[in-house]
């Protein structure tokens, strides 16, 4: 246990914050016996990842639980398909390199997202035409409220855009301690539609691409536009890409053709926040010792020293700017601690 400790190191945006009690757990027994400690009885407290998708407003009051669950086991596995189980301390990013190398299918398109296994499910993650949502059969985790252990099966996680049960009915009544993820070893569809995966192969003249190839063009692209959280502080992308009526585009449509717009099975229209907010004249722009990065206008960054008040600040500014402009409330990603 560290008390009064510093957070720079557990989260990617390098706000300077501290927690009041901070300890890291690599079992479930370990995150029962810290999480029911009468030591912290009254306190509040938070799980954290990698920290990759908060933003701490201020110091943290209580205890934070650093999730260190480690294994990746193969549950069963035929010609076709593999089925395994991640514990949920696991980095994303290890798994979809094993999963590459072994020729296993289906989380190659997610390449290089930071962060652990567990916090995956939370937003049901998702890049360049794949979500988790799609390969994912079932999240194990534990109930703060009885201490047992439940399985949710995929329909039962409510997954959307960025969007799962566990950012809602079981905000803070959850730690997950593991998935069961499917993946597929023969006739795998690679996906390649989205964005400039083509362009990527096609420049590096893979013919015949495989699942590491789709890996490696979707790792090349994200080190191209987003910043290293290593030398940038940042959590990637700031907001969501706001979903609008379709009168609302046509409208907009009307004063700015240009402007990019996706449909959505729902019947709703996807808007990249990042247009809007570099037509409002942000990207690039730097406010103190914060603001919206030059190569994606969507990621906020600490160029040094920010405080989180700033980031707020700018945000806040961000959306006012967008809604007057175009008529569209952009609404964070980021979880405000
Ligand atoms: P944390 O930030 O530690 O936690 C996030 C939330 O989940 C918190 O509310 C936390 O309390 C909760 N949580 C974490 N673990 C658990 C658990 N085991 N049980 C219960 N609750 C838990 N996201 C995308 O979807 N697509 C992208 O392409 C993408 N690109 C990114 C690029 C960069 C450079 C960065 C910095 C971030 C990016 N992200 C992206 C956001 C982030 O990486 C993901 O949301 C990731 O899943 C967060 O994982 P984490 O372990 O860091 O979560
Ligand atoms: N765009 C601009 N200016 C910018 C940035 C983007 O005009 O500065 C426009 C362009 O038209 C571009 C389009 O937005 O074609 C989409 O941009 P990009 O492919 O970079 O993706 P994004 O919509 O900005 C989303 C996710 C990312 C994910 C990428 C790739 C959200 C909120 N973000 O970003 O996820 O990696 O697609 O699939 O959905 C994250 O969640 O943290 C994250 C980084």
């Amino acid at each position: 246990m560290r008390e009064n400790a510093s957070l720079h190191d557990y989260h990617t945006f390098g706000i300077e914050v501290s927690t009041r009690f901070l300890e890291e757990v690599h079992t479930t027994d370990e995150f029962l016996k810290v999480y029911r400690d009468s030591r912290y009885d009254d306190l509040p407290k938070l799980i954290l990842g990698g920290g990759s998708n908060v933003l701490f407003t201020h110091d943290f009051p209580g205890l934070v639980i650093v999730n260190r669950l480690e294994g990746i086991q193969v549950l069963e596995e035929d010609e076709r398909a593999v089925r395994l189980k991640v514990a949920s301390g696991e980095i994303w990013h290890h798994l979809v390199l094993h999963c590459v190398e072994n020729g296993w299918g289906g989380i190659e398109n997610l390449s290089l997202i930071p962060g652990t296994v567990g916090a995956a499910p939370m937003q049901n993650i998702g890049a360049y035409g794949v979500e988790i949502k799609e390969v994912l059969e079932s999240v194990e985790y534990l109930s703060l409220e009885d201490f047992r252990t439940y399985t949710l099966r995929n329909e039962a996680c409510e997954f959307g855009y960025r969007e799962s049960i566990f950012k809602h009915t079981l905000k803070d009544k959850a730690f997950i301690i593991s998935i069961i993820l499917r993946l597929e070893k023969k006739g795998h569809v690679l996906k390649m539609n989205y964005g400039d995966i083509r362009e990527v192969l096609e420049k590096n003249q893979v013919n015949d691409p495989g699942i590491k190839d789709i890996s490696q063009a979707v790792i090349s692209i994200r080190q191209s536009k987003l910043p290293d959280p290593k030398e940038l502080g940042n959590a990637g992308s700031f907001f969501k890409n706001p979903e609008v009526e379709p009168e609302v585009v046509e409208s907009l449509l009307r004063k700015y053709p240009l402007m990019p717009n996706y449909p959505m099975p729902s019947g709703k229209i996807k808007v990249p926040a990042g247009w809007l907010i570099e037509q409002s004249g942000w990207k690039g722009k730097r406010v103190g010792n914060t603001g919206s990065h030059a190569r994606q206008a969507l990621v906020l960054v600490n160029y040094g020293g920010a405080k989180a008040e700033e980031v707020k600040d700018l945000a806040y500014t961000i959306i006012e700017d967008v809604e007057s402009k175009f008529g569209i409330r952009l609404s964070p990603e980021v979880n405000f601690i």
